[in-house]
């Protein structure tokens, strides 16, 4: 049997974002109506130490988390010191446990001030991101090595600005530009402020990179997979890859798949041919998320082995590639779609909160301790 040897030094986590586990956060989501709130969610801002023990049952030795800019400034300005504890108390637990953090400074939801003020539209927005910036790094200095901006600049325009099926609601090509450009600016003005603090930090964004098949390629890939990555050329130090699956127009060349519970194809080469794309930047990669929603965990194992050895060929031909981060930790509040779809290695019982460890997770606790896939 052969085994598929990971680098050395390889980091294996999983991805997290602070509206989809930790309950109790007041952001232009929560605000949006019941269908938005995720109310208590995991409870994870009471339970994270909990939470970590089981990433180091599974022999991670990284993670993702972001931080939720709702919490930290509440108001315009004035920075709610107990907030900035809380995640000081969250780093010092995973550097307790060897996991390595990987800080999201943006993941999707804004603090209620922002939002009224227009949000990404807002002119002065890369300001307001940098103040936020600004003051979390300086607070952590010593604590984080790995910054990561914005997670998916891509799908939160498309949804927020374009399809209108988030906050706040806006169909609009002018304003999804309009956000895309302010993003653009946002990350490059956090990615000078974070240097300035920590000039050895690693930054760079996240984006969400589809493996689109025939028409469909010459039509979006650029737009898609490469546009916001272009546009900060020289602003980023690494690239953040969250890959879910594959697309074309006819549903053809991927009949067959399998489908997640979201009816998402599952589509593993995928994640090699999108990989290959980012090549060309000559930056290391981190899979910053992978993942499925798999209610009955039978799909979950062999999607991660299946991803992984399509990633393992990207490497052998010569991808940069230093770590893979499984989305998710546990399962968590899946933005307009709720609860229901169930994305952990760690099932939630949402009416008692009990955590219990899905089967994949042992799986994904032997790949992460041998640093290597079992053929
Ligand atoms: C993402 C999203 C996550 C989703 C996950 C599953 O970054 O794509 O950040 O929040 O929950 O992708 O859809």
């Amino acid at each position: 049997m052969k085994n598929l040897e990971f680098p050395k030094g390889f980091y294996w986590g999983t991805a997290t974002s602070a509206y989809q586990i930790e309950g109790g956060i007041k952001n232009d989501w929560s605000e949006a109506g019941k269908k938005y709130n995720a109310g208590l969610a995991c409870d994870h801002y009471h339970r994270f130490e909990e939470d970590f023990d089981f990433a180091k049952q599974m022999n991670n030795n990284a993670h993702r988390f972001s931080i939720e800019w709702a919490r930290v400034e509440p108001e315009e300005g004035k920075f709610d010191q107990k907030e900035l504890n809380h995640y000081k108390e969250v780093l010092l637990a995973l550097k307790q446990r060897n996991l390595e953090p990987f800080v999201t400074l943006y993941h999707w939801t804004l603090p209620i001030w922002f939002a009224e003020k227009g949000g990404w539209l807002n002119k002065d927005a890369p300001k307001y991101f940098e103040r936020f910036v600004e003051k979390v790094v300086r607070e952590y200095k010593g604590l984080v090595k790995f910054w990561i901006t914005l997670n998916e600049p891509n799908i939160y325009a498309s949804h927020s600005f374009l399809i209108g099926g988030w906050p706040p609601f806006i169909k609009s090509w002018q304003k999804t530009k309009l956000a895309l450009n302010q993003l653009i600016e946002a990350h490059k003005t956090a990615y000078k402020i974070i240097h300035k603090i920590v000039p050895d930090a690693q930054v760079g964004p996240v984006t969400n990179n589809i493996w689109y098949r025939g028409i469909l390629k010459i039509l979006l890939d650029y737009k898609w997979n490469h546009w916001f990555l272009e546009n900060i050329k020289n602003y980023f130090d690494f690239i953040g890859l969250n890959y879910y699956f594959g697309y074309s127009i006819s549903g053809f060349i991927f009949k067959g798949k399998e489908i997640s519970d979201l009816g998402w194809k599952i589509v593993p080469d995928g994640i090699y041919h999108v990989l290959m794309d980012l090549k060309k930047y000559n930056k290391p990669i981190y899979i910053t998320e992978n993942g499925l929603a798999d209610a009955k965990d039978a799909k979950r194992a062999k999607f991660i082995i299946d991803h992984l050895k399509w990633v393992y060929k990207a490497i052998e031909e010569g991808v940069n590639i230093q770590g893979y981060f499984h989305w998710s930790l546990i399962d968590n509040f899946e933005w307009d779609k709720g609860f229901a779809p169930r994305f952990g290695l760690i099932e939630i019982d949402y009416k008692t909160l009990k955590r219990l460890p899905r089967s994949s997770s042992k799986i994904y606790a032997e790949i992460c301790k041998n640093n290597a896939v079992e053929l």
